[in-house]
């Protein structure tokens, strides 16, 4: 069978972790977490201010060893949460630092309604890849934890993985 790892970031409720865990644990496939070495703190209207900041000057925050060696794996599927119509810095740096050389990769995405342009972003910053799919998902709107995709539709969507 071949080797699977889903990498992921996420900040405000842990909706990119439970999609990840989601997709991890009906393909069989290993699971590590992006995190960033400086902490985010504050209220979530600050984070979002200071995410907007960084999105603009297209900072990349150091980021801590992920557990996992995306190398060792032949297919490595990658999630952010959507920050200012792209994908959050931690997975900036992530993606910017990394080498997918013949690896079959899939991203995702989780967004409250305004997914902007995340996925072409991450899809460009793999280097190497072969892209095999897509997804985003959203939750709702005011930046908290309510699935609005189907179950159904991400559960077919992980099927293909
Ligand atoms: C800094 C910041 C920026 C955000 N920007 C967007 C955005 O551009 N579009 C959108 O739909 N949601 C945006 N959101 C909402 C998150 O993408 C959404 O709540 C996501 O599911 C959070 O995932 P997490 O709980 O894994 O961190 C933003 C949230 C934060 C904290």
């Amino acid at each position: 069978m071949m080797k699977k790892l889903v990498v992921y970031y996420s900040q405000s409720n842990g909706n990119t972790k439970r999609i990840a865990e989601m997709i991890a644990e009906k393909i069989g496939a290993d699971i590590t977490e992006i995190d960033t070495v400086v902490p985010y703190t504050g209220s979530y209207d600050q984070i979002v201010r200071q995410g907007q900041e960084e999105v603009n000057r297209g900072f990349k925050p150091q980021i801590k060893e992920i557990e996992k060696n995306p190398g060792e794996y032949e297919e490595v599927i990658i999630g952010t949460p959507t920050w200012w119509y792209t994908m959050a810095p931690a997975v900036l740096t992530f993606l910017s630092s990394a080498d997918f050389a013949g690896k079959k990769v899939a991203v995702f995405q989780t967004h409250g309604g305004w997914p902007g342009h995340t996925l072409k972003d991450m899809k460009s910053l793999c280097k190497g890849a072969d892209i095999m799919s897509e997804k985003a998902i959203q939750f709702d709107s005011t930046g908290g934890n309510r699935l609005e995709t189907p179950l159904d539709e991400i559960e077919n969507w992980i099927s293909g993985l």
